[in-house]
């Protein structure tokens, strides 16, 4: 049974009604949270997407037939009630916005009725993520992720206002494009009008932002879909959303100024939080440096130090080797941990080798001031003293060491430091610790393909001073390119472009390119950039990751409203999916393999 909504209007959403409208009547509508029945007097709260308020049922009231339909309410059901606001006439309930008052039925239609969900509407759930995923209109509806999605929206209109309060054009750029090599794997779309050609859908609007540069229009943003076919994780979807921009006649002065003011109306307006401006600054180097990480978590210290040239003369064959080999040896101090279990301190050596340590060398400094150390017997008490010194350790401390080739010993101790700090619950997620890092190496060598990468994309603009470094140790090259981290995570990047065809050629040519596959690839953007092109820069933020760090969600997929699990396929409707033999025939497809 169903009823219509003919003759009906909701006059509040449910949390709407207050205390000020005791002695009025109101229509409210949603979904029954919970009905008990009490025999001659039937409580239901009912739930819509503003919270829960208590409704009253006694035939008195409502009449037999509208108590008759009462009787029958279950979860989930849709109902309207037309009823009278009435302070509570039992105790006050606390937990509810509306718990001071309650509605006392004089009407109810039945909406629409629910078969038995296949797991409770509620905060918090337990409910295993695959079964909520796969229904997941039903998981929309539990309050903790409604508000994520409520605060998403909230985001999205803020960002909007401000930009365009600062001359923002909002443009859409198109998501059927070419293929690229640089970058991610592209999603690809095959087309029917041109078998054997495939659009790709865009990692980002990239060249199409600067291409309206070109084009005079100065300021542009949009809250484009992006798409990307990378291996997931709790901060990467296959596909996402970026708040995108670029602005002409620029440099990073301008870009991180607009920037930092966008974050604190943001921060301020959902989180309540006040972002002292200006944000921390700190170069790629330092950064990694300091904690071993290009995306520094600074809601704590624990910083690295490179004891390399304290442990130089030292016999210890692991320290030795990994400086002759033209490596470090690097430590970090955690702080009254001196008295970690052996048990525990083998399992951080597990941890660091997960990362590619060939082991973790420790000493564990007692409060009587002596140590305990896994390699004592390989170094003089003079040497260890030293190195205890460099560390700053005091009795209490365990010290941590790593040496191998940098890259190596920069990603152990950077992720030990966090697991560290993790274990210590020093991570508290209402503490916002913003960062830009700057001054991003241009190019990373790929062992994997045997040549420079660009780290940022190839049209990030070197830095003029290090330029002339491109041929003789490209890989020493800065670039102005930066990225905000929050807590960290990347939340976004982006950089100065080259706007000078000279060095945007060269810049194909240290990444591979010879000229012709430069202009089969890239020619649109280098014929616009011979038509007069402005200097630009911009940024891009991850809105999937700056909501997961404003809410505190451990996932962004918490914060999409139907997102993909790790193998990227969707829970619910079960895509991808196969197609009909037809439809790949007009596509001059042929499926070779298939998965089982
Ligand atoms: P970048 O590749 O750094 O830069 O992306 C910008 C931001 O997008 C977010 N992000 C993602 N979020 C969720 N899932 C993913 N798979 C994913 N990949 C990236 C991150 C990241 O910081 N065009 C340049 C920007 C520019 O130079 O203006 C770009 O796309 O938060
Ligand atoms: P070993 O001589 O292999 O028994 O190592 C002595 C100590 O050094 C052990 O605690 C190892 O875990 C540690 N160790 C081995 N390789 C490294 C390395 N590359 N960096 C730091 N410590 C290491």
């Amino acid at each position: 049974m169903a009823e219509s909504m003919l003759g009906l209007k909701r006059s509040h959403r449910c949390t709407e009604v207050t205390s000020s409208n005791a002695g009025e009547t109101v229509t409210v509508m949603g979904w029954v949270q919970k009905s008990r029945n009490k025999g001659g007097i039937i409580f239901v709260d009912l739930r819509d997407r503003s919270g829960i308020l208590q409704i009253i049922f006694e035939e008195s009231d409502c009449g037999a037939e509208s108590f008759a339909k009462a009787e029958k309410l279950r979860s989930e059901f849709v109902i309207a009630v037309t009823g009278h606001v009435e302070k509570r006439a039992g105790g006050v309930n606390e937990n509810l916005a509306t718990g001071d008052i309650e509605v006392r039925a004089e009407s109810l239609r039945i909406l629409s009725e629910s078969e038995t969900p296949p797991f409770p509407i509620e905060e918090n759930s337990k409910t295993k993520e695959e079964l909520r995923l796969k229904y997941r209109y039903l998981d929309l509806r539990r309050p903790d992720i409604q508000r994520n999605i409520m605060v998403r929206s909230q985001a999205a209109i803020i960002t909007r206002a401000f930009l365009a309060e600062e001359g923002f054009f909002e443009i859409e750029t198109p998501t059927l494009i070419k293929s690229t090599p640089e970058g991610a794997r592209d999603y690809l779309v095959p087309s029917r009008v041109h078998p054997g050609s495939f659009y790709a859908l865009p990692q980002s609007p990239q060249l199409f932002k600067q291409l309206l540069m070109c084009s005079g229009y100065d300021r542009y943003f949009q809250l484009a879909r992006c798409y990307r076919d990378e291996d997931l994780r709790a901060d990467r979807q296959p596909e996402f959303t970026q708040i995108d921009m670029e602005l002409s006649f620029v440099d990073v002065e301008d870009v991180l100024d607009v920037n930092e003011r966008l974050l604190k109306r943001l921060f301020k307006e959902i989180c309540n939080f006040d972002l002292e401006l200006p944000i921390p600054r700190m170069t790629w180097r330092e950064a990694m440096d300091r904690f071993g990480s290009d995306k520094p978590d600074m809601r704590f210290g624990m910083e690295l130090k490179n004891v390399s040239n304290v442990v130089g003369g030292s016999e210890f064959a692991v320290f030795k080797n990994a400086l002759e080999a033209g490596g470090s040896v690097r430590g970090i101090n955690a702080n009254g941990q001196g008295a970690m279990p052996r048990k525990k301190i083998d399992a951080l050596v597990e941890f660091a080798k997960g990362f590619g340590a060939k082991g973790l060398a420790y000493i564990a400094i007692a409060e009587d001031g002596t140590y305990k150390s896994s390699f004592a017997k390989f170094m003089t008490e003079d040497e260890l003293h030293a190195l205890v010194e460099a560390m700053e350790g005091k009795p209490g401390d365990l010290l941590l060491f790593a040496a191998d080739r940098d890259k190596v010993v920069f990603d152990v101790l950077g992720n030990l430091r966090l697991e560290l700090a993790k274990q210590q619950d020093l991570l508290k997620k209402d503490d916002f610790k913003f960062l830009w890092v700057t001054e991003f190496p241009l190019l990373e060598y790929s062992e994997e393909q045997g040549r420079f990468v660009a780290m940022h994309h190839p049209f990030t603009m070197p830095m003029d001073e290090d330029w002339h470094l491109i041929d003789s140790d490209p890989g020493a090259v800065r670039a102005k390119a930066y990225d905000i981290v929050l807590n960290g995570t990347e939340m976004g990047g982006g950089s100065v472009r080259i706007h000078q065809g000279d060095i945007q050629s060269k810049m194909f040519e240290v990444l591979g390119f010879t000229p012709e596959q430069a202009q089969e690839q890239f020619g649109f953007l280098l014929d616009a950039f011979k038509y007069g092109v402005p200097p630009h820069a911009g940024l891009a933020y991850g809105l999937d990751r700056m909501i997961m760090l404003m809410v505190g969600a451990d996932s962004i997929r918490d914060v999409i409203a139907f997102p993909k699990v790790k193998d990227a396929s969707d829970m619910m409707t079960e895509a991808p999916a196969p197609v009909d033999e037809k439809q790949l025939e007009e596509l001059g497809i042929e499926v070779s393999e298939t998965e089982e």
